[in-house]
């Protein structure tokens, strides 16, 4: 699906963020890309769809060069990609439903956008789509009258109507209450399995990761120093990672053969632990 060889990137102020970064996401594996603040990650999704360019190195989308394609060429590209920002910047003033069929710009042509008709199979779509995340009785309301967490639906709807193949999510849970955060993650690690889409999704909550994702790749200062199973996860490699810390609370999960309960089930969620908070407040 997606091969990164070698990437680098360095800004024009001279901070080179990624250093020869190499990655290979397997049709229908979702990954999440942790990383103290400033590792790269999100200059890594970023240079994915190119909304940054790469400085050097490859990025191939099924073997689609992505880094070599004229701005006509990656406008289609981009359709398959499909990108959740953190807060991902809605409309404010327009419609849940006008929201998501935003997410078609790239097909329906532009007059027909800029005065709104779209054809019925995409309303149809995105009711569907609405629905899926339990949104059906709010199509009507304004982005702005949205929840954090609803708001973050409508992010997933609106990159999801567009039928990318690899989704692209940065931070979708960093202003969210623990429960949604779950409730988010949980979302949108079903849909890419319903679709057989892939994912890198940035993410700091540790736990959260290893609970959803089936692979992690942690990033420090523009490198990969992990890059692994969720339960791989020890000590060291968060020290790796993160520097130094005590990962007691963090690894638990990940070392308990009889964990398989909570890591399951998680739809009681636990109140965070002071280890975890500290994690927060580091990364
Ligand atoms: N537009 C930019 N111009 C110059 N330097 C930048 C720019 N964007 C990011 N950087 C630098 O690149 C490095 C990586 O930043 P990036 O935003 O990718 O990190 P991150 O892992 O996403 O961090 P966070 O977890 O805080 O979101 C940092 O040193 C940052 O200062
Ligand atoms: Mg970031």
């Amino acid at each position: 699906m997606l091969r990164v060889v070698d990437l680098i990137k360095q800004y024009r102020t001279g901070d080179r963020a990624l250093k020869g970064v190499s990655l290979d996401v397997p049709d229908g594996q979702v990954m999440a890309l942790i990383g103290p603040s400033g590792a790269g990650k999100s200059t890594l999704i970023r240079c994915v769809n190119r909304l940054v360019e790469p400085t050097s190195g490859q990025i191939l989308l099924n073997d689609l060069p992505i880094n070599k394609l004229s701005q006509a060429q990656l406008r289609r590209a981009r359709r398959s990609m499909g990108m959740i920002f953190q807060e991902y910047a809605l409309v404010e003033r327009l419609s849940v439903m006008e929201n998501v069929l935003s997410g078609r710009l790239g097909y329906v042509g532009f007059w027909r956008s800029y005065t709104r008709k779209f054809p019925q199979s995409d309303i149809d779509a995105a009711f569907d789509l609405l629905d899926r995340v339990g949104l059906a009785d709010m199509v009507d309301k304004r982005a702005d009258e949205l929840s954090g967490g609803q708001r973050q639906r409508v992010g997933i709807c609106r990159a999801l109507i567009q039928h990318p193949e690899l989704l692209l999510v940065d931070e979708p849970t960093a202003s969210l209450d623990p429960k949604t955060s779950r409730q988010i993650m949980r979302l949108i690690c079903e849909l890419c399995k319903e679709r057989g889409l892939s994912a890198i999704i940035n993410i700091h909550d540790v736990m959260l990761a290893q609970m959803f994702a089936e692979r992690i790749v942690g990033l420090r200062l523009g490198e990969i120093v992990y890059d692994g199973p969720p339960e791989g996860l020890t000590a060291e490699a968060l020290t790796d990672i993160y520097g130094e810390e005590d990962w007691t609370a963090t690894i638990r999960n990940a070392d308990e053969d009889d964990g398989g309960e909570e890591a399951v089930d998680d739809q009681d969620y636990a109140a965070p632990t002071p280890d975890r908070d500290r994690l927060a407040g580091m990364t």
